[in-house]
């Protein structure tokens, strides 16, 4: 379904604030599985997920989704195939339009904007439908515009929106980081069962452990560009919160020793 073979991305090369983002990352997802990423703050999670959505080209490697090479297409092309949710609940949708407006254009991803909305009874009936599965009492509502609902509302409206058109890749990139506990565990109920319900396959990355122990099939650990970790069937099985907290300990230590062990060799030098 998605299959990623050795990409890498470095942004501003050759200059002095070059970062490797990306080094040699491959990754293939078999359809319907449901893979979380972890890692510590700029490890490369989010520069995987724009990898494989298009916000920019990879500089070498490949990455196919249903068995079609999209490496060189363009975002919006790609928007055709995946389904994205970002951390912030401003982003992925427009503000000023209403529910039904975001919805309906959401229904039309992919193909030519432009083209005036028509929301006819028969589609404001599906929206509600839809809109009134996500049991945050928004059905009533589809009039007002996306901007005077909550954090949590709209991302549970960005959720719906993104798997609307059953895409072949949903994207999620810490969807819930900015809501307050309980609003994230409503939206990762909704998340869970949208993803179930349609037997999504889906890439997610998030900061709690909690999460992903308990949603996907697969986690996998990334650190400075490139998977350290990649636990699947019985490892994934039983690994717990603390087992994956420990794994960015070592981390922490490692990298704490290579500072004190290059400070070391600095002051050997001057
Ligand atoms: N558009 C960009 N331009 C320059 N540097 C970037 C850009 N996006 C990400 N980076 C850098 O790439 C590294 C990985 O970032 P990112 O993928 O956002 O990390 P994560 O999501 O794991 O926290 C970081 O050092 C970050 O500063
Ligand atoms: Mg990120």
């Amino acid at each position: 379904m998605l299959a990623i073979d050795r990409i890498r991305k470095t942004f501003h090369p050759n200059t002095v604030n070059e970062v490797r983002a990306l080094t040699d990352v491959s990754l293939t997802l078999a359809p319907g599985s449901f893979l979380i990423v972890i890692g510590t703050n700029g490890s490369g999670k989010s520069t995987l997920l724009n990898a494989v959505a298009g916000t920019f080209f990879v500089d070498a490697g490949s990455i196919a989704i249903a068995g079609q090479t999209i490496t060189h297409w363009p975002e919006h092309r790609r928007a055709g195939l995946i389904g994205r949710v970002f951390q912030d609940p401003f982003k992925g949708t427009a503000p000023t339009m209403s529910i039904a407006e975001n919805l309906v254009l959401a229904s039309r991803r992919g193909r030519r904007r432009g083209l005036r909305i028509a929301v006819n009874r028969a589609v404001k009936s599906e929206l509600r439908d839809r809109v009134r599965s996500l049991n945050m009492g928004l059905e009533d509502r589809l009039e007002n515009p996306i901007g005077s609902l909550s954090g949590g509302q709209r991302q549970a409206l960005t959720l719906l929106m993104a798997s609307w058109l059953k895409p072949e890749l949903l994207l999620l990139d810490e969807h819930t980081a900015a809501l307050d506990p309980k609003t994230a565990d409503q939206v990762i109920r909704l998340t869970h069962d949208i993803i179930q319900r349609d037997r999504l396959t889906t890439l997610m990355v998030t900061h709690s452990m909690q999460q992903a122990v308990n949603l996907g099939d697969r986690i996998v650990m990334m650190h400075k560009g490139r998977i350290l970790h990649d636990l699947q069937a019985s490892e994934r099985a039983r690994v717990r919160p603390e087992d994956l907290l420990r794994r960015f300990e070592d981390v922490r230590r490692r990298e704490q020793l290579d500072g004190s062990v290059a400070a070391m060799l600095e002051q050997a030098y001057i």
